[in-house]
């Protein structure tokens, strides 16, 4: 059996010249890393690895699962004769087993239903997810406001509607409170809603929303609980594929408290083709990523992007990602020679060979591998077998899916959705209050001037009396206020009454635009 210090993963094996052993430091796996490597070189793997490892080392994981081939992590392995093989060239006995693992799923069909609410993803990741211009954000900002001063809580996409409704209809009121919006703006963002209506994003928006602390379970045995978000369909949408990993990197950097650097990470989230979350991101938006990703790692998090090209992610965040899996690169047009020169240079060179050329020639479940060390330095790169897994390594059948949900921790907390009274179902009440507000004045009028009539009685009968016991007058009661209160008071003081926790947090925005609690 391979022997592994104490606080480190066993990744695989390089040659005895090369370091032997190659593992990874637990109290380092917070500074983040890269699984990079051209299409069928062995990246799904060893994500696969690692996560086992982490599960085994009381880590939580999160992975997205973009081609369903990571589902197998769920049932122990039956290795063939190449893994074992494999297995036997690092010493390693292969046994059977699989970490405890849940499948969530944006659609609910292959996992326990992930959602979250309208005003925790925000209006910047909103405008992102609709391609919104600055105007048309701004105008969405204006909609936030709106709902944040009339207490109306956004959870789902016909919230959003009918709050983007009631600024249209009430364009001039909204002209003077909160600056210019136009009912051609409102118009392509109601458009921009139908549209990722049309992606399924209806799914995402409502209640109950997810619990950060669902994703960072330990189970029994001390082991970290595996979630695997099934990403198949959700990749066809890769903006919203990507808004939402980016929604929950940002709510995870707004939920943890600073740790440092732990003895080993309190969570540890797998980004799977990493470069959506780039592609034509704005220069505010990849300015917050790069921010998240340096500022999380002392929240105990690491990052692991996962992509077929290193270059494919900025240079402020790829510099940040400490722990690095190259697994073989093609390079036969200029740009991937470009791609592979600077995949060479970000690696520590070993004198014993040429980084660029070693990383075209690695085979299949092979990598560069170069680590942080004790003291947070690359260790020098090495040519590493990766270790086969002891899980299944394929997909799961549904029936096996089916059976760990069946065990799943958080079984019945997600799978049915709630519609709780929000935006849409006030603005509709508002409506329908409107058409009646001629009568119901004239019916207060009328209460009030009876209620005054009977004020003016009492405060009479009172002097009376007082003066027939012949005592001081008490002080003339303070006239009744109007029972009438505004429209928007209502609304906000019964939203209060039954919402306060959520009320208050929508004062206050975090990093990415969403809600900070
Ligand atoms: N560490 C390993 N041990 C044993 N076999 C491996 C290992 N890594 C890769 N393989 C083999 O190579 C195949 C392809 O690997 P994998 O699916 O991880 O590639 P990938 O880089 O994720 O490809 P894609 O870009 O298409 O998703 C696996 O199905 C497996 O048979
Ligand atoms: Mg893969």
């Amino acid at each position: 059996m391979v022997d592994v210090p104490e606080g480190t993963m066993f990744v695989g094996m390089a040659p005895e010249t090369e370091g032997g052993p190659q593992v990874m430091r637990l109290d380092r796996a917070n500074r983040h890393g890269l699984v990079a490597g051209a299409t069928g070189t062995g990246k799904t793997v060893t994500l696969q690895i690692l996560a086992q490892a982490f599960s085994d080392a009381g880590v939580p994981v999160f992975a997205a699962d973009v081609k369903g081939d990571l589902s197998g992590i769920c049932v122990a392995g039956t290795p063939n004769e190449k893994m074992l093989a494999r297995a036997a060239g690092m010493n390693l006995a292969l046994r059977p087993d699989c970490p405890p693992t849940v499948f969530w799923d944006l659609y609910g069909e292959k996992g326990h239903p992930v959602r979250t609410t309208i005003s925790e993803m925000g209006p910047l990741l909103l405008s992102r997810l609709m391609e919104l211009n600055e105007v048309q954000e701004g105008v969405l900002n204006i909609v936030f406001k709106m709902a944040d001063d009339e207490g109306l809580l956004l959870l789902d996409l016909k919230d959003l509607q009918a709050a983007l409704k009631y600024v249209a209809d009430n364009e001039k009121e909204v002209d003077v409170k909160y600056g210019n919006v136009s009912a051609a703006t409102v118009g392509t963002i109601q458009r921009g809603l139908l549209q990722l209506e049309t992606q399924g994003a209806e799914n995402l928006f409502g209640e109950p929303a997810l619990n950060l602390s669902d994703l960072m379970r330990v189970d029994g045995s001390g082991r970290g609980v595996v979630s695997i978000l099934a990403a198949d369909r959700l990749i066809q949408s890769p903006r919203l594929y990507a808004t939402f990993l980016l929604w929950l990197l940002s709510e995870l950097f707004e939920e943890l408290p600073e740790i440092g650097d732990p003895e080993k990470p309190r969570l540890v989230f797998f980004f799977d083709e990493a470069h959506l979350l780039f592609r034509d991101a704005p220069r505010a938006l990849m300015e917050k990523v790069e921010q998240v990703v340096r500022l999380i790692r002392s929240k105990g998090v690491g990052i692991y992007f996962v992509t077929q090209n290193p270059a494919d992610i900025p240079e402020t965040v790829l510099a940040q990602l400490g722990n690095r899996f190259q697994h073989a690169l093609r390079a036969y047009t200029p740009a991937e020679q470009k791609g592979l020169r600077a995949a060479a240079a970000s690696f520590r060179p070993n004198p014993a060979f040429d980084t660029a050329e070693a990383i075209q020639g690695l085979g299949v479940g092979e990598a560069l591998v170069s680590v942080l060390d004790e003291k947070g330095a690359p260790t020098v790169t090495a040519r590493t077998l990766i270790r086969p897994p002891s899980s299944r390594l394929g997909p799961a059948s549904p029936e096996e899916r089916a059976a760990v949900q069946g065990r799943s921790p958080v079984k019945g907390l997600y799978d049915t959705a709630i519609d709780r009274e929000s935006a849409f179902e006030r603005i509709s009440q508002k409506t329908a209050d409107g058409q009646h507000k001629a009568e119901l004045d004239a019916a207060e009028a009328q209460v009030a001037r009876q209620r005054a009539a009977q004020e003016k009685e009492w405060a009479k009968e009172q002097a009376r009396r007082e003066r027939e016991m012949s005592r001081p007058a008490p002080r003339a009661r303070a006239p009744a206020r109007s029972s009438r209160q505004g429209m928007g008071e209502t609304i906000a003081k019964s939203v209060v009454r039954t919402v306060v926790p959520q009320l208050t947090r929508a004062l206050l925005r975090g990093l990415l635009g969403g809600l900070k609690r």
